[in-house]
């Protein structure tokens, strides 16, 4: 059997993870993580640079012999990395996991993801979008809608574009803001939408642009405070399986949303050997999509992948070459609970530098590495989200017990988690 060098492009707790996963096939040559972190370094050769530098992407493929390029972040995707590779006659016959600048306009562009999904027929909040000059229209159209009002900047905003007000005047505030430019570019479109009540789940995809494996399900945390309290983070901790993701929501969420979303990419010509992850909203038992991610979760992804038992490898191998049509993946029934250790402050201002105790006492869990960095030889703290620990258990209640006792090992000043991950599903 050939072995496959893989390079994983990015640097978070996703990286180390989907790093993690690979790491254990033995279809894997060598592994590369551009740039990676501490974490990625236990699994893989690290290798300095940005994911957005498609020249120095392009050197280390060629220098390193790299089969193929798996893509963390949506950043590069949105930026033509795909297309980079495709359009390169030393990189076109790399294998590559994630889609083309077109498909990867899922995330780019809410405007554009929405336009998508109606005409697609895959449910969502009924939604208007507005651009500059539409001031009036848009304060019309949402007089129309009952409270909350759901205001969304069109393009990438670090996750901060979306914005869920009761006040209709606060709303209309915030309106004039975003069309000033609050949120740059980004806001240059408004997309104003239904608020849609219910309990959110995250669907995950991978696809070859024809057929598609369904990666475990997860639930994230987003909110900074227990009882999803306080500012948006970029994501608290997970759990996985979901108990009310039952296997009829889950055939409602595939045959409803999954199939025509990729049917409809295919007929737009988009070309998309990668992942979807789907912000779904469960209402009454009937799924809604929020949002379209082209890339995998952070912290999604930590807990999905100790739940999957078959080489995925195997499986982004089959994507590269068009021949999921044949795969199957295997997950664990175990449930997968990660809980993120964040930097004091965050998901403001913090500090950072603080050198972390305690990792190698962790034996019951495993430590995904975010924001860490290594200096004097210590692994220290740089960045808001620093660790995603995740343990596997029996039950809920069982990986909660276990996961926290293995939290409260590592240290480090001004730490901080919420302690009431998977609480509200037991
Ligand atoms: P997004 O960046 O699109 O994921 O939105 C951030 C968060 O806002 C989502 O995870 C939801 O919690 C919430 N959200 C977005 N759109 C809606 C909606 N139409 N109704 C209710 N909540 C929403
Ligand atoms: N945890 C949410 C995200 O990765 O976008």
């Amino acid at each position: 059997m050939t072995k496959i060098n893989v390079l994983v492009l990015g640097s978070g707790g996703r990286e180390h993870a989907l790093s993690w996963k690979i790491a254990q096939s033995d279809k894997l040559g060598k592994l590369y993580c551009l740039p990676g972190n501490p974490g990625t370094a236990e699994v893989a050769e690290n290798i300095a640079g940005s994911a957005t530098d498609f020249a120095k992407v392009k050197e280390v493929v060629l220098e390193k012999g790299i089969n193929m390029v798996v893509v963390g972040p949506e950043e590069p995707l949105v930026k033509g990395i795909c297309d980079y590779f495709a359009a390169d006659k030393e990189l076109k016959d790399v294998m590559f996991i994630g889609p083309d600048k077109l498909g990867a306009t899922l995330e780019g562009s809410k405007d554009f993801a929405k336009e998508f999904m109606v005409k697609n027929g895959v449910p969502t909040a009924r939604y208007e979008s507005f651009g500059k000059g539409d001031e009036e229209r848009a304060r019309e159209f949402m007089k129309g809608l009952t409270p909350p009002y759901v205001l969304k900047a069109d393009g990438l905003a670090a996750g901060k574009g979306v914005l869920i007000i009761d006040d209709l005047d606060e709303a209309m505030a915030e309106l004039e803001q975003m069309f000033s430019g609050k949120f740059g570019d980004a806001g240059n479109t408004v997309v104003i939408e239904q608020f849609l009540k219910g309990i959110e789940a995250s669907c995950f995809v991978l696809t070859d642009s024809k057929d598609y494996l369904l990666l475990p399900e997860a639930k994230d945390y987003k909110r900074i405070g227990e009882g999803d309290k306080g500012l948006n983070t970029g994501g608290m901790g997970a759990v996985s399986p979901v108990p009310f993701y039952t296997e009829e929501f889950k055939s409602k969420v595939e045959e409803r949303i999954v199939k025509p979303t990729i049917k409809g990419l295919a007929e737009i010509g988009a070309k998309y050997c990668g992942f979807i992850f789907i912000g779904l909203m469960n209402c009454g038992g009937d799924p809604y999509v929020i949002e379209y991610n082209v890339r995998m979760g952070d912290p999604e992804t930590e807990a999905v992948m100790t739940r999957i038992d078959s080489d995925f490898l195997g499986h982004l191998v089959a994507a590269a070459k068009g021949e999921l049509a044949s795969e199957k993946m295997v997950y664990s029934p175990k449930t997968a609970l990660t809980c993120v250790q964040v930097s004091g402050g965050y998901p403001e201002g913090y500090a950072k530098g603080y050198e972390i105790c305690g990792l190698d006492d962790v034996k019951e869990a495993i430590v995904f590495h975010a924001g860490t960095s290594v200096k004097d030889g210590k692994v220290v703290t740089s960045g808001g989200r620093v660790l995603a620990i995740t343990a596997l258990g029996e039950t809920i209640p069982a990986t909660r017990e276990k996961l926290f006792t293995e939290v409260a090992k590592v240290t480090y000043t001004d730490k901080y988690f919420r302690s009431d991950i998977g609480l509200d599903v037991m």
